[in-house]
């Protein structure tokens, strides 16, 4: 598909490339949902493996963004990042890291309305680096917030925004985080908003 929206099949008029980016976005997004399936499964039979090499989060961070920007821009909502440019090396595991980013910034793409605001941070703290999403979305309600990392749980105000949604990204990305050995970070208010996130002790950056 994307050798076609490239060209290479010859050129495609405006519908053509809109169907073919349409599609194109789905297969991207079943990869993202068997990706997390596969984690969850492999947490479940005891196969789970953290592999660790020296990322360079910053930078992570800003390539996640850019794969989310078009979604940003289609639902209207001012995308931004504001912390670190650069930060020592931490021992994680890259692409479980990488899931973790995305899934944090695409529910926050998704359960703000447009016109929101969605805010990635990469700060040092205390006890090692923190990061953050933040968005002045539609909240988590009182009563669902035990229940939020649980799998398969979704919230009432989260099911009528996004009809097709799983339920099972943030069952992941707790598991994984703590598997990493970092810690999750959450607080939220119902029609206000709500910050996702973890962090990342000193013990596994470079520069102690
Ligand atoms: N940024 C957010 N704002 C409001 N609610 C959220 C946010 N992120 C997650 N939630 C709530 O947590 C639930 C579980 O999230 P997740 O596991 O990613 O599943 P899904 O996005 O498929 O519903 C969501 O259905 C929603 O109720
Ligand atoms: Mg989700």
């Amino acid at each position: 598909l994307s050798m076609m929206i490239e060209g290479d099949a010859g050129t495609l008029n405006d519908n053509q490339t809109l169907y073919a980016n349409q599609a194109f976005e789905s297969a991207q997004r079943m990869l993202y949902l068997i990706a997390d399936l596969l984690n969850v499964s492999r947490i479940q039979t005891g196969k789970f493996k953290i592999d660790r090499t020296q990322v360079d989060m910053p930078r992570l961070i800003s390539e996640e963004m850019s794969q989310l920007k078009e979604l940003a821009s289609a639902r209207s909502i001012d995308f931004s990042y504001e912390g670190l440019s650069s930060a020592p090396l931490l021992s994680l595991d890259e692409t479980k890291t990488r899931q973790i980013v995305m899934n944090l910034s695409d529910n926050a793409l998704y359960y703000t309305p447009s016109g929101g605001k969605v805010k990635l941070t990469f700060k040092k703290i205390k006890s090692g680096y923190a990061f953050r999403v933040i968005d002045n979305g539609i909240g988590v309600p009182e009563e669902a917030k035990k229940e939020l990392f649980h799998k398969f749980f979704r919230s009432t105000n989260a099911q009528s925004m996004r009809p097709d949604g799983t339920g099972i990204g943030l069952y992941m990305v707790k598991k994984v985080v703590m598997l990493q050995g970092c810690k999750i970070f959450f607080e939220s208010e119902e029609g206000k908003g709500s910050v996702f996130g973890f962090d990342v002790p000193a013990s596994l950056s470079s520069q102690k």
